[in-house]
């Protein structure tokens, strides 16, 4: 068994832990672990505490999938629910869909009886009104939000906080690969974005035949390069574990053009290795990892690779 997640995850990877430690399936551990991570405010990027959009609104993503039956479920821009995680496994044991946005993700989250809430802290609507004051002359705060968005939204792009999400991996007892997601998103984003998190192959994989990939970080470039799906392939492929990874590094740093920040790449193989690189990203960056017989999680270092 192996459990691996960002750094984010730290509210709920002990949980988690246990659960695949008493054995526990391994999607539900990992759908359990991030609920606490969705719940808890000194989380800046996910769930409740999280960053909204350029409008002020609290815009989730999310996704799961069960590398078994190769099952998805994901959920984006989604409004007024406190755990997106278990819409987007709902979405994959109930509806004949693999993904829901907006009006229709509320009304499902609604119909199955979702924990309904306002994720939006005064600290976090503090810190967005003032960013947008910044961004806007008298005439447009005075305006707001009647004005066009789009060059609000790039001009407050917010380097410190386009970025980060939470994702957790695991191979339970039964040899199951997994792989869940949740986030929200960049910071003042345009109303709708949907970033890598709930795009399954960009920001999530698994397949327990070879193993599971997820990233954090600038989700347009995840999906650009299908990055998740690309680490999974190459091992299918025949690559190693680290050379998957390192291709789809390759991959990611051959964009050139658009908006190009980093992007970090969490994967695990069937044989209970892991690997974490961070292409560009700016900062400390860690990850929690934990394989059977272990006490608990341990925080370590990811692998940085600068190229700009
Ligand atoms: N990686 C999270 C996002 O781009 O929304």
């Amino acid at each position: 068994m192996i459990l691996l997640a960002n750094s984010e995850a730290y509210p709920g990877i002990e949980y988690s832990a246990r659960q695949l430690n008493e054995g526990q399936d391994g999607l539900l551990s990992l759908i359990e672990g991030i609920k606490r991570v969705e719940l808890d405010p000194r989380v800046r990027t996910v769930g409740y505490g999280g960053w909204p959009n350029v409008l002020g609104e609290m815009e989730l993503d999310a996704s799961v999938m069960d590398g078994d039956s190769l099952r998805t479920g994901a959920v984006g821009a989604l409004k007024g629910y406190m755990h997106p995680v278990e819409v987007a496994h709902k979405i994959m044991t109930e509806l004949n869909h693999e993904i829901l946005v907006g009006e229709g993700a509320a009304l499902f989250a609604k119909e199955i009886g979702a924990k309904a809430g306002n994720n939006l802290i005064e600290d976090s609507k503090r810190v967005w009104w003032e960013k947008m004051e910044q961004s806007m002359t008298k005439e447009e705060q005075a305006a707001f939000p009647h004005l066009p968005l789009a060059p609000l939204s790039n001009n407050a792009t917010d380097p410190e906080r386009v970025r980060d999400t939470t994702v957790f991996l695991c191979q339970d007892t039964h040899k199951k690969i997994s792989v869940a997601t949740s986030t929200s998103g960049w910071a003042w984003k345009y109303p709708g974005r949907l970033g890598d998190s709930p795009i399954i192959g960009a920001g999530s994989y698994a397949d327990s035949r070879y193993g599971a990939c997820a990233c954090t970080h600038t989700g347009e470039m995840a999906i650009r390069c299908a990055t998740s799906h690309a680490v999974v392939l190459y091992m299918k492929m025949g690559l190693s574990l680290d050379d998957a990874v390192y291709e789809a590094i390759k991959d990611l740093d051959y964009l050139k053009d658009g908006y190009t920040e980093g992007v970090t790449i969490h994967a695990i193989d069937k044989h209970n290795n892991h690997k974490v690189v961070s292409l560009n990203c700016p900062g400390n960056i860690t990850y929690w990892y934990w394989i059977s017989g272990m006490d608990k999680p341990e925080e370590r270092q990811a692998e940085v690779i600068m190229t700009k």
